[in-house]
């Protein structure tokens, strides 16, 4: 008999401080820095951010995400077995943002561990751990989307630092002999890695190279509406389904035209699809599970229902997990 992961708990987190796009203007204005709301919202669907107090680091976003998925679930952290938690944005160079929530949870001896595939994070974390419950080595995985781009912004460069939030997500996959993930599809390329990255990097004492974000935002555009068709259509054929029997897209949350052109190239309405990059930006490897976490609470999603996640994003990386919530 073939071994589920399923979703048995979701929770998502986002910090105090929220700065609509008229604030971040005024703030940027201050620098010399022009942009408006009108531009950031036509270009991207964004209207607001938020961003992590001074005093909070990636593991406290994601450990607050792994409490509400904890008590969706009715689960004592005790009750965990693997941590897997996405981010390109951890608190230290070591140990694992994993390991930081391990113990701020409360607990310890189970494997945690981070995966680094940037805005794809939450995608590739969650494939792990389902490859891991079908093989039997865990049979409860918390695994956690957490991100402070904040930190990697480069707030004199107006064509990012409008675009990026913090932010974090989780889930709690349980085994189960009932349907949960049906099918996964992980791709990378890293051809591409200086369309998006952070050159910077701690060496001897020091930072060596620029520490914050560089992106060309049309070679990143053009790859992403590509991929994300494709690897839909991957995870569809993996469980003999096809677009019609999905019902709700949870897309990466980078940009509005990029989600709704992936909805049209599958044939969906563009009301299937869950939207919040509105209301926090692209929060990399958070938003994913921020906009699932959304839809679940607010009762769009129902039990039963056929989900579609796909993320893209630095690396370059994407993939799709598709499954029956
Ligand atoms: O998370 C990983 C995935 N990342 C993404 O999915 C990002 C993908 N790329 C995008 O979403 C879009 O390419 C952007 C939103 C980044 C940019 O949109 P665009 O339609 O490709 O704009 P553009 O780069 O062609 O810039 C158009 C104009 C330029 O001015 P000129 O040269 O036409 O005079 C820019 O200088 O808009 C200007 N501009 C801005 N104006 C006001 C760029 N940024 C801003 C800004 N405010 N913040």
């Amino acid at each position: 008999m073939r071994i589920y992961s399923r979703i048995i708990g979701t929770g998502s987190y986002l910090p105090e401080k929220r700065l609509t796009n008229a604030d971040l203007a005024a703030e940027l204005a201050q620098q010399g820095v022009e942009t408006s709301d009108d531009w950031i919202v036509e270009r991207t669907g964004i209207r607001a951010r938020h961003f992590a107090a001074d005093n909070q680091g990636c593991s406290d976003l994601a450990t607050e995400a792994a409490r509400k998925a904890l008590n969706a679930a009715g689960l004592a952290a005790s009750d965990i077995d693997l941590i897997i938690v996405g981010t390109s944005t951890p608190d230290m160079v070591f140990p694992s943002v994993a390991t930081m929530v391990q113990h701020k949870l409360g607990t310890a001896g189970c494997p945690a561990f981070d995966v680094q595939a940037v805005c794809s994070g939450f995608i590739y974390a969650l494939t792990i751990a389902d490859a891991m419950i079908q093989t039997g080595s865990a049979k409860r995985a918390l695994v956690i989307g957490a991100e402070i781009f904040s930190r990697i912004l480069d707030f004199k460069d107006r064509t990012t630092c409008v675009l990026f939030g913090d932010g974090a997500g989780a889930v709690i996959l349980e085994a189960s002999d009932q349907p949960g993930i049906l099918a996964t599809d992980l791709h990378a390329d890293g051809k591409y890695k200086d369309i998006l990255c952070v050159p910077g990097h701690v060496n001897r004492g020091g930072i060596l190279g620029d520490p914050v974000l560089k992106m060309d935002g049309q070679a990143v555009f053009k790859l992403a509406v590509g991929v994300l068709e494709e690897t839909a259509r991957a995870s569809l054929a993996k469980a003999n389904l096809t677009d019609a029997d999905i019902d709700w897209l949870i897309p990466h949350q980078a940009n509005i035209r990029i989600m709704q052109s992936t909805a049209k190239k599958l044939k969906m309405s563009p009301d299937k699809v869950v939207v919040t990059v509105d209301q926090h930006g692209n929060t990399s490897a958070a938003s994913i599970p921020l906009a699932l976490d959304t839809a679940v609470r607010d009762g769009r999603i129902q039990r039963g229902q056929t989900l579609m996640l796909e993320g893209v994003g630095g690396g370059f990386t994407w993939g799709s997990v598709l499954l029956r919530y």
